[in-house]
């Protein structure tokens, strides 16, 4: 899916939100700066949370409560081969795979 610009954006992701249930995934691939970080805020703002969603680039994960659940907004950009989290039971494994 392509927008034309952060509200575009934004509108998706407050049409996604409230679809969301506790165990799904949704995977944003593009470059640098092409609105990954926006989807991700307006999707935590639709579901109701204030908080500061930033580009977890250098952190790798960021986890955001929320009374329904919790989001997990993971960036793979610096990831190379594998990476596991465990959280609540489950084990969530990334592994990269080469171009
Ligand atoms: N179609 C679009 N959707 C979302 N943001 C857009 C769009 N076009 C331009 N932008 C602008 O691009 C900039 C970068 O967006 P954002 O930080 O969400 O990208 P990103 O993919 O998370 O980048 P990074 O890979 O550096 O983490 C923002 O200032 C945003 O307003
Ligand atoms: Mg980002």
């Amino acid at each position: 899916m392509s927008t034309n610009g952060p509200d575009g954006t934004q509108a998706v992701a407050g049409l996604l939100a409230p679809l969301l249930r506790s165990g799904d995934v949704v995977l944003l691939t593009g470059g640098l700066a092409t609105g990954k970080t926006t989807f991700v805020k307006a999707v935590v703002a639709a579901l109701g949370s204030s908080a500061t969603v930033t580009s977890p680039t250098f952190m790798l994960a960021q986890f955001y409560p929320l009374p329904q659940g919790t989001v997990l907004h993971v960036d793979a950009y610096r990831l190379s081969g594998s990476m596991s989290i465990v959280t609540w039971g489950w084990t969530i494994t990334l592994t990269t795979q080469s171009p």
